[in-house]
């Protein structure tokens, strides 16, 4: 690692702007024996307890259908833990300390008396604003949403509270709906109950570092973001790729499908952090507004253009590092005929101002040779005359690259004399790696995630309109496919790059897809 320059310190800025502080806070997790409890929710509790960043004192309220004792229900978080914490070994004071504050509450979640025994445990707590203080987590299937605010309303548990800093908070988990209609059911379903403030729609991308980056980056140096329009930026390309298949989650993705699943929620999340106006104020309502404004100004496909602007692919058999892989229609819980995508490529255009006539264009897919998301900024290539007029399109154009996921860092790529008499030009990077400049920290995003919505900051979570607006961009596309069957060209083996049909996509524009680099 190189050694930072003294003044690289003095020049830190910590800005402390709205942050809210953490206030003593009781955690009720419903679905808690569910797979998102023991594979994120504990371990990143556990790692904020052993971080100190948790409210003193806390309690966690594990609330799922099973009878089991308060014990019973530690020592199976124990071992989540120890399977899925992402430091090892588990550190058995601070295990200790966590296993204290947590308790088991077993209930049906259409049961009101149930309700009636978590408020009488809620009411047990000394601490009065152990008491108030409530953080609702629903970890449950989205159909249970409207029951389980219903019944926490009725019980006195939430109240539908305008206040800026509401006392009781809801988060909840994605899939949120499966279309526009869908998510504005949900959304009248929960605000039945719960002011929009109250509600805390997950998109766990938005706890990743890299991704919160984004703004700082954009917002902190000027450099770039003179560059950051119309007239510097060529195309930009979104890409998140993944090398697992679906395995066990056959009968999830099922109902999915990669638009649903990683498009509408996680790549629109990036994409409107990569193109929005600054926003007025760091505050969470100024950046959202910027968000949404973003998300409406691109522009609608009719169903008619889907198929000139969107590929999507699905996986058939293939390998993966010499491995074989199934074919997507052979995992468990999928349909012999399934037409579910496991792949999309997209051209979105952004009508406003700044982005005129900019394509970006999204990739995400599963059975592909890297898991790696990047955002890559290619700039318009310089006139044609001195050293492009020599070299042609071989004459590679700059590009910004930011790697959300792994190796995270920032490269700027641009052109270089190669040293020696004969005159060769060659593209050249410059680097900036999270690790070796600020050392290995990986904190999981569900961490960051929690500690925000405990503090009662939405500045990371999804406003109501914002999901919404997000459903109008892809339930067309949705529409559209679901009208044909897929054709032969839709297919593409695992362990390559989708089918040709995406690179197609962009040929059209004289583009390419730039694969994320391998990891070294
Ligand atoms: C989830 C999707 O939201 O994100 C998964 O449901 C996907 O299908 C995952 O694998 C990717 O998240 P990450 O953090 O591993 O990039």
């Amino acid at each position: 690692m190189e050694q930072a320059d003294p003044l690289d310190e003095l020049l830190t800025c910590r800005f402390e702007f709205g942050r809210k502080v953490v206030e003593p806070c009781a955690i009720v997790i419903f679905g808690a024996s569910g797979d998102l409890t023991a594979r994120k929710l504990i371990p990143a509790f556990y790692h904020l307890c052993r971080e100190k960043q948790l409210p003193t004192p806390f309690r966690i309220i594990g609330f799922a259908r099973r009878e089991k004792t308060d014990e019973a229900w530690c020592q199976e978080l124990r071992a989540a833990l120890e399977q899925f914490s992402r430091t090892k070994p588990i550190d058995d004071a601070v295990w200790a300390e966590f296993a204290t504050n947590v308790s088991y509450c077993q209930g049906d979640i259409s049961d009101p008396s149930a309700y009636k025994k978590l408020a009488d445990r809620l009411a047990s707590f000394s601490n009065d604003k152990l008491r108030r203080n409530l953080l609702f987590y629903l970890a449950t299937s989205p159909s249970q949403f409207g029951e389980v605010v219903e019944h926490l309303h009725q019980t006195g548990l939430l109240r539908k509270e305008v206040a800026a800093e509401p006392d009781q908070r809801v988060v909840v988990e994605k899939p949120f709906g499966h279309d526009l209609a869908s998510a504005h059911k949900l959304n009248a379903e929960l605000t039945r109950f719960a002011h929009e403030k109250q509600i805390f729609r997950i998109d766990h991308y938005l706890g990743k570092e890299t991704v919160q980056n984004i703004l700082m980056f954009r917002f902190s140096n000027s450099i770039f973001e003179q560059l950051w329009n119309r007239q510097s930026v060529d195309h930009v390309q979104i890409t998140v790729s993944e090398k697992l298949g679906v395995g066990t989650r056959g009968g999830y993705y099922e109902e999915a499908g990669a638009l649903r699943d990683m498009v509408q929620n996680h790549l629109l999340q990036v994409l409107s952090l990569v193109a929005m106006e600054p926003p007025v104020t760091l505050e969470a309502e100024s950046i959202r507004d910027e968000k949404v404004k973003l998300l409406k100004s691109i522009r609608p496909m009719l169903a008619s253009q889907v198929d000139a602007n969107v590929v999507r692919g699905q996986y058939t058999a293939g390998e993966m590092d010499g491995q074989p892989r199934p074919a997507y229609r052979h995992e468990p819980k999928v349909k012999p005929d399934s037409t579910v995508e496991t792949y999309v490529a997209m051209r979105l255009l952004v009508d406003n101002w700044r982005w005129s006539n900019v394509p970006f264009y999204l990739r995400t897919g599963k059975n592909l040779p890297q898991s790696a998301s990047e955002v890559r900024v290619q700039f318009r290539r310089t006139p044609h005359v001195l050293f492009a007029a020599q070299c042609g399109p071989k004459l590679d154009a700059n590009a910004v690259t930011l790697r959300l996921q792994p190796n995270e860092g920032i490269s700027l790529r641009f052109n270089g004399k190669v040293p020696g008499t004969s005159m060769e030009i060659r593209p050249v990077r410059m680097h900036f790696s999270y690790d070796s400049e600020f050392g290995a920290y990986t904190p999981e995003a569900y961490e960051r995630l929690l500690l925000e919505a405990i503090a009662g900051d939405a500045t990371l979570f999804i406003r109501r309109d914002e999901v919404e607006t997000a459903w109008s961009i892809v339930d067309p596309i949705r529409q559209a496919w679901e009208a044909r069957s897929l054709g032969g060209k839709e297919f593409y083996p695992a362990g390559t790059w989708g089918p040709v049909a995406a690179d197609e996509l962009l040929a059209q524009r004289g583009h390419a897809w730039r694969n994320p680099q391998p990891i070294t």
